[in-house]
Formats: structure tokens, sequence, C-alpha cells
């Protein structure tokens, strides 16, 4: 999808595609979707063109359609549960983090979103019988916080019969005690995370389809991706978005970016796991203090929303947000060395 060549649209010329692409409009798709004045602002073209190029990239494109009941059954009946290693958060999440879903980790700085997408990027890789999906993680990291260290740190956390386990499932020879063993193991899950750092909002737009082309290529392989992490999802939205007659714009690529994040995880069986800040600003007029960055938007569109947010020591209170079908409810875990842990 990424390789569309946008040159092909009528009234489409380099200048044009250089900032459509720019604007994270780099597929027939994304065009296919937008509107004639979002399309004209971003790519100083009048409406009427812009109306032409939507047009063309409607017929381009792959748009999708309507599918049978029996055919969103069968994609519901492929979800998997992700378990945090936290039983408590588990069954606050009806089983564990979903595939084919959005969950939404906020809270202030330091509460340990990003603790909880390391996590995940090992427990995806566990064997199902110790609540992973066997699969591969993609992080897009936008803070600068993936820490290979908290992999090694966190896969060495676990209980020796789930390391024992994981290690014959990838034909490592020795046991949790060997050295040697640690460590091949703790490099052979760190092989099977994809990290690219975003460097500002509309790379991290494309990373998200980059995600796309990396879930497509793993998808018949031994290691399918079945985790997409954004850390943090909002930053850079929040960074360069700061007037408030940039608040629409914010949230509609935002929006779309979502939008994008989705399709991975409903195309490929992924769990999407997203972080976001909350205004930890106290004397801020606007906005409650505990609310997450994007509003409402974000709220639609993310599955589960789990609030996280510091108590004594390194306990933490976990707090499901508005799920569906399920009841709102609070967990409480411990952020340590060897990672996420139960109370
Ligand atoms: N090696 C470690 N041992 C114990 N606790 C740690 C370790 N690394 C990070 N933490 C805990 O995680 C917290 C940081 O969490 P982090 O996920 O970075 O927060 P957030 O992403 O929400 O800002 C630290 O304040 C600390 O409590
Ligand atoms: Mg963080």
């Amino acid at each position: 999808m990424a390789d569309d060549d946008l040159e092909n649209l009528p009234g489409v010329g380099p200048a044009t595609a250089d900032k459509l692409v720019e604007a994270g409009f780099e597929s027939y798709q994304s065009i296919a979707v937008a509107s004639p004045a979002e399309l004209s602002n971003t790519a100083d073209i009048g409406e009427s063109t812009a109306g032409d190029i939507i047009r063309a990239a409607r017929e381009a494109a792959n748009i999708g359609g309507f599918e049978t009941g029996s055919a969103v059954l069968e994609r519901r009946e492929q979800i998997g549960k992700l378990t945090w290693g936290v039983p408590e958060v588990d069954e606050l999440l009806g089983g564990g983090v979903e595939t084919q879903s959005i969950t939404e980790v906020y809270g202030e700085f330091g509460a340990g979103k990003s603790q909880v997408t390391h996590q995940l990027s090992v427990m995806v890789q566990l064997p199902q019988e110790y609540g992973g999906l066997r699969g591969s993680a993609i992080f897009v990291d936008s803070e600068d916080t993936f820490r290979p260290e908290r992999i090694d740190d966190m896969v060495r956390g676990l209980d020796d019969e789930t390391i024992q386990a994981t290690m014959d499932d990838r034909e490592i020879e020795g046991s949790p005690g060997d050295e040697e063993a640690m460590e091949a193991l703790v490099d052979d899950i760190l092989d099977k995370i994809h990290v690219a750092k975003a460097f500002n909002s509309n790379h991290q737009i494309l990373l998200a389809q980059k995600a796309k082309e990396l879930a497509s290529e793993h998808e018949d392989t031994e290691w399918p991706v079945r985790l997409l992490s954004v850390d943090s999802l909002t930053a850079h939205f929040r960074a360069e978005y700061v007037g408030r007659g940039e608040l629409a714009d914010r949230q509609q690529k935002l929006n779309k970016h979502l939008h994008d994040l989705m399709r991975v995880g409903d195309l490929y069986n992924a769990a999407v796991l997203v972080t976001n800040q909350v205004a930890s600003n106290p004397d801020s007029y606007f906005g409650d203090p505990t609310q997450p960055i994007g509003g409402n938007i974000l709220g639609h569109t993310s599955t589960f929303r789990m609030y996280i947010r510091k108590s004594k020591g390194d306990k933490r209170i976990v707090r499901l947000v508005d799920a569906p079908n399920l009841a709102d409810g609070e967990a409480v875990m411990r952020v340590q060395d060897g990672g996420l842990k139960p109370e």
C-alpha cells in the first residue's frame, strides 16, 4: 500500500505528491477516505482538483467492503488474549489484552506505561500455555524509552517454569540457572521485537504503515506479529500541535493514525497497545488532570482504556475505564526490577 505511486493520480505532480506523503497521505487508501477540504489544505490545491484526486484514489484503492456475519464470527474466534503477568489485571481485562483491539494505557509520568509496553513485548512471545501468543512484537518508540536492558531484566524476572518452557519452545538447550542459555534466550526474545523510533508525528504515521508491511511479511511465518505497541501515541502530536486553533487538525491526524493502527490489529490478529499521558499540571484551567490527552476521539477508538496511578513504593493501581462488556474495576500490581508483578 505504501508503495502506491501518487503521481499516477490526476493532477498530482512531484511537489504535490511530496506534500501529501509528508502529511501522511502516502497510500491510495488514505487519500480515498480523506475529505476534499482536508486534501486541499494539506497540498495547497483547489478543492475541485482534490475531489478529482480522491475519486481516482477510490477507484484505485482497495477500500474494503461488506462481509458476511460468519466471516466476522470467524475472525472474532481468532481473538487471542495476552497476559500482563499479573493475574489480577488479566482478570480485570476478562482474560488479558485482546488482539484485534486497541488497548490504551494512560497515566502520569513515571506511572509505568513504558514498563507495560516492555513487559507485553516479552509476554507476547511466550507459549500459549503460559499466557503468551507465541508471536513477535513491534515497538514504535516516540519518546526514546525502549531499553533492551529492561527486556533482559523482565525475561530474567519470569518464573523458572515459564523460562524453561520458553527455552524448550525455541530449542535453546539449558535451564534457567544456566547463564549461557539465559543469554541465548534474551537475545532470541530481543530478536523478535522490531523497534523503530518515531522522530515526529508524521514519521510516526508512516511507521504505522511500515508496521502493517512488517506484519504482512510475518503473517505466515513461525513468528507472526501479535503485538503492536506505540509508546507514546500522543507525545509528538501534543508537542507539535500546540495552539487551540490546531486542535481540530491534531485530532483528525490522531484519529487517522489510530485507524491505521487498528487496521494492523484487525488484519493480522495483533493486539494494539498505545500509551498516553495525562495532563499532570494541576493548575491547568482547561482539562481535568486525570484525563488522557486526545479527548473523546481516542476514547471512542480505544476499546480498552487502562488508567495507571502510582501508589506507595512500587505499587500501582490499574483501573479499567469504560470497557464494553466488562465491569469497571481496579487491580493492584507492582513495578519491579523483574517487571510487572502481582501485589
Ligand atoms: N529496573 C527497574 N527496577 C525497578 N523499577 C523500575 C525499573 N525501571 C523502571 N522502574 C519503575 O518504573 C518507573 C518508570 O516507569 P515508566 O514506564 O518509564 O513510566 P511512564 O512510561 O508511565 O512515564 C520508575 O519510576 C520505576 O518505578
Ligand atoms: Mg514512558
